[in-house]
């Protein structure tokens, strides 16, 4: 809501500023031209979204913060994201509205209005104007006015001044729910004024008060809860996004093959991987979904190897797992595995067809009636198949026996991680749904996840056999429930090795 106070105000670069210069410096500008002539196409679907949430929590108030701008180093910012339940619910996408605050105002027939707090534009006889690095035009750039929010998103908007007392003003009779990991500050603020409001009333024991506070806990985490299940289902509108992400993404992964030589040639190839794709997931969406991991050769053992420091040499495996994060939010995340000279050894391709079978057992467990645990017990079986077939099971552990879920697992050893996950605004979406929600639910049409199972043999893994050291194989794609059976969002990009050695051919001869 604040200013971060972590953020640093140094006086040492101060300036003095003169009344005779804030009058000329507030002078003689153009008219504005209207920022905003018509409402975003996303703003009927996150209308539907608000339905849903106000019928689930009648009486409330809810609150829903963008978040802060966060500070990467004394007072430069990091761009900023708005919380993704935000972006969910309004509509609003990249880089907007810091410190915005959507209130789902109770109305007395068990409706909400839906209000947008925020920062409007400042005029040009206003200090923010030009002194204010954070926030003002000069420094940042213009902001809508509480009219361009309006047509905008079809919401109510009002100043970010009035919010503080809006949002308390009868704590003590509506119940007041916010979505706690958006806004830090906002959030100590808004449990001090709830446990206020309701403990000042009567003399009020220590135990009551931290009864309440596990109750505001309770009562929040249950809003945060619905809102990360709301995301499972996708609409027709964010369905399309995500094709604009998949599609966009092929670019950056077809930019990054064209430059495999280059990336040899250079030296400090993970680098240029990384930074190739990064320049068109800027160029063609607001940025990169998540770090993208640019792992080569023993690199790809490392699940998350978002270092990217690494050499990239002919004969390496390049592990690319990466994902184009559109303006509205949407990401896809999708992982090749490409042979850097564009052959697969016969090691390599051993590990990468194992893999590729595990993928396609996966990807025809997706559809309607089986549940989100079938993706992974499908490809997770083909793993342990391939597993036992080279010896690496430990003695008298079969298939059967590795799947144990209490006793066996053995397999865990060379693929530590799950098959699938939601996708959507966050890359790993609807985290906050229950494992009944989740793990244990059927699959539904609409519903878009991953399907990514992979081998890892660290080089220094002694169980391993020596071909297969320093090799990792992922092969991940984003996929679409639908009424009968799923449509793989990604499958414009090669997938068997055959077929990648054919696209690296194909991008290359461009
Ligand atoms: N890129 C993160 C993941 O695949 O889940
Ligand atoms: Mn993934
Ligand atoms: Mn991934």
């Amino acid at each position: 809501m604040n200013v971060s106070e972590e953020q640093q105000k140094p006086e040492n670069r101060a300036r003095p500023t003169t009344d005779e210069l804030r009058a000329f410096i507030a002078e003689d500008w153009a008219p504005r031209t209207p920022g905003v002539t018509e409402q975003t196409e996303a703003a009927r679907y996150a209308a539907a979204r608000r339905d849903a949430l106000s019928a689930a929590f009648p009486g409330d108030r809810l609150v829903i913060p963008a978040g802060g701008l966060k500070v990467r180093s004394n007072d430069t910012d990091y761009v900023f994201r708005p919380h993704s339940a935000f972006a969910h619910l309004t509509g609003l996408g990249g880089d907007r509205e810091p410190d915005a605050v959507l209130v789902m105002e109770p109305r007395d027939d068990g409706t909400h209005e839906a209000v947008l707090y925020f920062r409007p534009l400042a005029g040009r006889d206003t200090d923010e104007f030009f002194a204010d690095t954070r926030y003002g035009e000069f420094w940042v750039g213009a902001r809508p006015t509480i009219e361009d929010i309006e047509l905008e998103l079809g919401v109510s908007g009002r100043h970010l001044d009035e919010f503080a007392d809006a949002v308390v003003k009868d704590a003590g009779e509506v119940t007041v729910r916010v979505v706690r990991d958006a806004d830090r500050d906002l959030t100590r603020q808004l449990d001090e004024a709830r446990t206020t409001e309701s403990t000042t009333q009567a003399g009020v024991s220590e135990a009551t008060q931290s009864a309440d506070q596990e109750d505001l806990a309770e009562a929040d985490d249950e809003l945060a809860h619905f809102l990360s299940h709301l995301r499972m289902i996708k609409d027709e509108w964010e369905i399309e996004e995500m094709r604009k992400a998949v599609a966009a993404t092929r670019l950056g992964f077809e930019a990054v093959i064209a430059d495999l030589p280059e990336a040899v040639a250079k030296g400090r190839g993970e680098r240029w991987v990384e930074g190739v794709f990064g320049l068109v997931a800027r160029h063609e969406g607001n940025g990169v979904g998540y770090d993208s991991i640019a792992a080569a050769g023993d690199h790809a053992t490392t699940l998350h190897w978002i270092k990217n420091t690494g050499e990239l040499r002919d004969g390496d495996l390049i592990l690319l797992d990466a994902g184009v994060e559109v303006d509205s939010l949407f990401t896809a995340d999708i992982t090749r595995t490409l042979p850097a000279n564009g052959t697969f050894s016969d090691a390599q391709r051993e590990i990468y067809d194992a893999v590729y079978a595990a993928q396609e057992a996966g990807l025809a467990a997706v559809k309607p009636g089986n549940k989100f645990s079938d993706v992974h017990a499908a490809a997770i079986r083909v793993i342990a198949e391939h597993l036992e077939k080279w010896g690496l099971l430990p003695d008298g552990v079969d298939v059967e026996a590795t799947l144990d879920k209490e006793h066996g697992q053995y397999h865990r050893r060379w693929m530590v991680h799950g098959t699938s996950h939601h996708l959507g605004i966050d890359v790993h979406d609807c985290a906050l749904a229950t494992r009944e929600e989740y793990m244990d639910a059927e699959l539904k049409p609409g519903m878009i996840l991953t399907v990514e199972p992979g081998l890892y043999f660290k080089a220094d893994d002694l169980k391993a056999p020596e071909a297969f050291r320093g090799i990792g194989v992922r092969i991940e794609d984003d996929v679409l429930v639908t009424e009968d059976g799923h449509e793989n969002l990604s499958a414009a990009m090669p997938r068997t090795s055959a077929d990648v050695e054919a696209w690296i051919r194909e991008v290359q001869a461009r």
